[in-house]
């Protein structure tokens, strides 16, 4: 079989070294790290697919940029430039750039969301999660059940359940749902696009209630991507035109500026109408004047607006797409060949091994996605991430460990980092860690462990047999 790369429109310019790693070495970092990724120094990895976010290559033309930052507290050039561009994408009239994602999500949430309010999305990411019950809220999730299959094939796994959707209005009450949120693609159910239809869909279902509904956005170029691919009627359309309608159905927006955009830092939030919100725009203002900085820079600096607005751009290129989601099918044809079962079809920004089918006896709550981010860890210097009971953590009433619905080890892949060599070595740890799986009987047990998202923190030892 086999999947064709398709090879970088792009060379390279600039190296950056990576240290080859030892056995013996890994296996004393591992425990100096507590087991945790987090805890590991980034100079002890040698493939780091820990995340996407904030780990990207800028361009050329990026550096350039960086260069001709304008640095003016109030009204700079690069403040336009950056909320021109945006405008004209998303077709949104107020745009907000902020330090990144988890702080538009702390300048909008705490607005629209308090006690006794819910939000429902396709799917909350953990930190977006956290800001809705900070802001005294529920969240809920409520993704199509098809995601929760990863051997299914199917298209647009990422969708939100409209009918499931409508039945949770009606039973919390229209009035006590403060917000829907789209995330796309959705990272969660594994980097799973979100179909133009099923966002119709939800969007009527909002207007129908009188339900705000905001676009959690990091990988906006990526699911217009999949829908110019994969959706019927979107074949002759641009990327552009795409995230264009995509987020037409939307009322607002919250971005992490450190996926899609190629940056190393940045974030945005959009609101369309501002004149029929302006009760939000100002609120927009004041929070973050408070949280982030003036609302012309928003805690970045402005050679981060400048390489933000660039990168708004780069990252809507068509063969750019089709070679980024290509290293994914490259990865996810070699992972089907050696039989390692993942969230399939392949998402957009990562391959997500599904660690319960290679390790079928260690249960939910000895953490097998752990297991397996250890072993690759151990295996080849690669560190990957935990999505699944370890991230999810504790019941907050019962304080019991809860199941999570997938064990996933994530291996998120940066933008424009690694190449063909790297994700062939990426594979063959896999598949050496599958040969030797049989052996792995036991998984992990937390022996300290912070009240809020644990998992960034805490430490874990291996339970011995
Ligand atoms: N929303 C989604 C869908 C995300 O994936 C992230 C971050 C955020 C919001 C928060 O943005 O990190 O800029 O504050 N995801 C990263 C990840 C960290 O590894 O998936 P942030």
């Amino acid at each position: 079989m086999g999947v064709k790369y398709i090879p970088e429109p792009f060379r390279i310019k600039m190296v950056e070294t990576i240290k080859m790693t030892t056995r013996e070495g890994r296996e004393e970092s591992l425990k100096q790290a507590n087991y945790n990724m987090f805890n590991l120094k980034g100079e002890d990895v040698y493939i780091d697919l820990l995340t996407d976010s904030g780990t990207n290559a800028m361009s050329s033309g990026q550096w350039a940029g960086i260069m001709q930052g304008d640095e003016a507290y109030a009204g700079a050039k690069s403040y336009y430039r950056l909320a021109e561009t945006a405008q004209e994408i998303f077709g949104f009239e107020y745009i907000q750039p902020v330090h990144q994602g988890r702080a538009s999500e702390k300048v909008m949430f705490t607005l629209l969301l308090g006690k006794g309010k819910v939000a429902i999305s396709n799917m909350f990411f953990d930190t977006t999660r956290a800001h809705v019950e900070l802001a005294g809220a529920r969240a809920i999730d409520c993704v199509v059940e098809e995601a929760k299959v990863p051997s299914l094939r199917s298209k647009f796994k990422g969708n939100m359940d409209v009918k499931k959707l409508e039945s949770l209005i009606t039973e919390y009450g229209a009035e006590n749902v403060g917000m829907v949120v789209m995330t796309i693609t959705n990272n969660s159910a594994g980097g799973q696009p979100v179909s133009v239809q099923n966002m119709k869909e939800v969007a009527g279902i909002c207007k129908k209630y009188g339900i705000l509904l905001n676009i959690d956005a990091a990988r906006y170029a990526e699911n217009a991507y999949f829908v110019k691919r994969d959706e019927e009627g979107y074949q002759d359309k641009s990327i552009m035109e795409i995230t264009r309608e995509m987020f037409s159905y939307a009322d607002t927006f919250t971005m992490s500026a450190k996926k899609d955009t190629i940056v190393n830092i940045g974030g945005l939030l959009g609101v369309k109408d501002a004149k029929k919100n302006g009760d939000l725009v100002m609120g927009i203002k004041g929070q973050c004047i408070s949280f982030e900085g003036f609302v012309t820079y928003g805690g970045l600096a402005g050679r981060d607006l400048e390489a933000l607005a660039i990168g708004l751009k780069e990252g809507l290129e068509e063969d750019y797409l089709a070679y980024r989601i290509g290293q994914m099918e490259y990865l996810a044809g070699r992972l089907d060949d050696a039989g390692i079962a993942y969230q399939s079809p392949v998402g957009g920004h990562g391959v997500f091994v599904d660690a319960a089918a290679l390790f079928p006896d260690i249960p939910y709550y000895e953490f097998p996605a752990q297991v397996l981010a250890v072993e690759l860890y151990r295996e080849a210097g690669i560190r990957a991430c935990e999505i699944g009971s370890f991230l999810l953590g504790n019941d907050p009433d019962t304080k019991k460990q809860l199941k999570a619905d997938f064990e996933f080890t994530r291996l998120a892949i940066p933008r424009r980092v690694y190449t063909q060599a790297h994700l062939d070595v990426i594979a063959d740890a896999l598949i050496a860690v599958k040969e030797r799986a049989k052996e792995i009987r036991r998984g992990y047990r937390i022996t300290w462990e912070p009240p809020v998202l644990r998992h960034f923190q805490a430490h874990l030892e291996p339970i011995k047999e």
